[in-house]
């Protein structure tokens, strides 16, 4: 039988969330080393853990945990150079989203795994949510036909993660304080990109993109009723990032995808904010919680005229088109947090490392995806114009 994957987590709070698909998955995966900056985040997983090594300092746990594979969950600025680090090392990398927040930062991560050979996966678990992945199952059945429309949405009120409880910012409140545009794209663009086959071969590809966002007044009312009004934050011009940001993406074979990223509105949290139009399906996500997800399919579908259509629970297809992965291991990962993503993640991960295969998320879909935010800010500072998609794969070694 194969050695397990030796594997440390960086950034203990996020980590632990991985803690039943680590136990779940210990034939193949074996926790040995914890790095966080905080006792209070280091002593939890000692009392759970007592034989897995705990590190303050990154550098040392790379040096001394004879670790073979880093799950990094830090604070996201800290994920590129984190991954390029362990990499250099000999480390397999699963990064948490995004992989990076500059485009130079994403070209040295490419680089990276280029040079290393190492496996690189994007930890982006709402690719692998049930109906996301039936939906990829569908459009690679050729359900949906030409896809020519898309959108995404992260819609999460997160405001009470944006502060310390002395009002100081977290790591999320520094982003909203300083940065500007779709901040945090991947969850939205991930099972759209996949859908399209972005980057893949037959595929299609980001051509250009184009941001907006509207003013920051969600955070200022929320700041003044929970610190009062000697809290800089009461501030509208305090926040670069707005309420709301939208990003039009243009792909080369003539499909639109719109994104929303709104982490400040007062609302309630809708985990799956989706839609896909192609010639030949329709498909809407769930817009709360309680909904079924919808389709409405053409020669099927009851209304077969325009004007006539009529919606239908998307999971009526089931037995015809549950993705290969949920018809095997559903009963298990629907158990996991993010709609078993996850569970998925980290399975396909260690996978990738045992079967020596390219990961399903890999480091070309990483970084195209990631590079929404640094490229919608700068479109947002140009007042809106749209501005060429890199392509990052025009380097890749064979
Ligand atoms: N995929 C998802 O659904 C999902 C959900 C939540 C968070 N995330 C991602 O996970 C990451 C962490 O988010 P979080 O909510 O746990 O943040 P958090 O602020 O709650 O926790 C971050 C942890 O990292 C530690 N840390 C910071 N710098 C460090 C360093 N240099 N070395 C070691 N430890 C360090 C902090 O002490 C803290 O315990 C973020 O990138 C976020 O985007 C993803």
């Amino acid at each position: 039988m194969r050695e397990p994957i030796k594997m440390a987590i960086v950034g203990g709070r996020r980590g632990r969330a991985f803690k039943p698909a680590l136990k779940l998955l210990s034939e193949k995966v074996q926790l040995v080393a914890v790095c966080d900056l905080l006792d209070e985040v280091l002593s939890l997983w000692r009392s759970e853990f007592p034989e897995v090594r705990l590190f303050k300092d990154y550098d040392t746990m790379l040096e001394k945990s004879d670790c073979d594979a880093v799950f990094i969950a830090t604070p996201l600025f800290l994920h590129a150079e984190q991954a390029i680090k362990a990499m250099r090392m000999g480390k397999h990398v699963l990064s948490e989203v995004i992989a990076c927040t500059t485009l130079e930062e994403g070209r040295r991560l490419i680089e990276t795994v280029e040079d290393t050979g190492m496996t690189y996966m994007l930890a982006e678990n709402y690719c692998y949510m049930r109906p996301n992945m039936m939906v990829l199952n569908m459009v690679e059945k050729g359900i949906f036909g030409e896809i020519l429309y898309a959108e995404g949405g992260y819609i999460h009120d997160c405001r009470n993660l944006l502060f310390y409880q002395d009002g100081s910012l977290t790591w999320r409140g520094k982003m909203s304080h300083e940065c500007i545009g779709c901040t945090y794209p991947t969850h939205s663009i991930g099972p759209i990109a996949q859908w399209l086959r972005i980057n893949k071969e037959g595929g299609d590809r980001f051509l250009r993109l184009a941001s907006f966002q509207s003013k920051s007044s969600s955070i200022p009312l929320y700041v003044r009723k929970k610190f009062g009004d000697g809290h800089p934050g009461v501030k509208p011009d305090f926040w670069l990032r707005g309420d709301s940001s939208i990003s039009i993406i243009q792909t080369e074979k003539g499909a639109l995808i719109v994104i929303r990223v709104d982490y400040h509105s007062p609302r309630p949290h809708n985990m799956s904010h989706y839609l896909l139009q192609g010639t030949g399906a329709s498909y809407l996500s769930p817009r709360h919680g309680n909904e079924d997800p919808l389709i409405w399919i053409d020669g099927r579908s009851p209304g077969q005229s325009p004007g006539n259509a009529s919606w239908e629970p998307l999971w009526k297809y089931m037995d015809e088109y549950e993705h290969p992965y949920w018809r095997e291991l559903g009963g298990i990962a629907e158990g996991f947090g993010h709609g078993g993503g996850d569970f998925f993640v980290l399975k396909d991960f260690i996978d990738s490392i045992l079967e020596k295969k390219v990961p399903s998320i890999d480091v070309y879909d990483a970084v195209t995806w990631s590079s929404m935010a640094p490229l919608s800010a700068e479109s947002i500072a140009k007042g809106g114009i749209p501005l060429e998609m890199p392509y990052f794969l025009s380097g890749r070694k064979k």
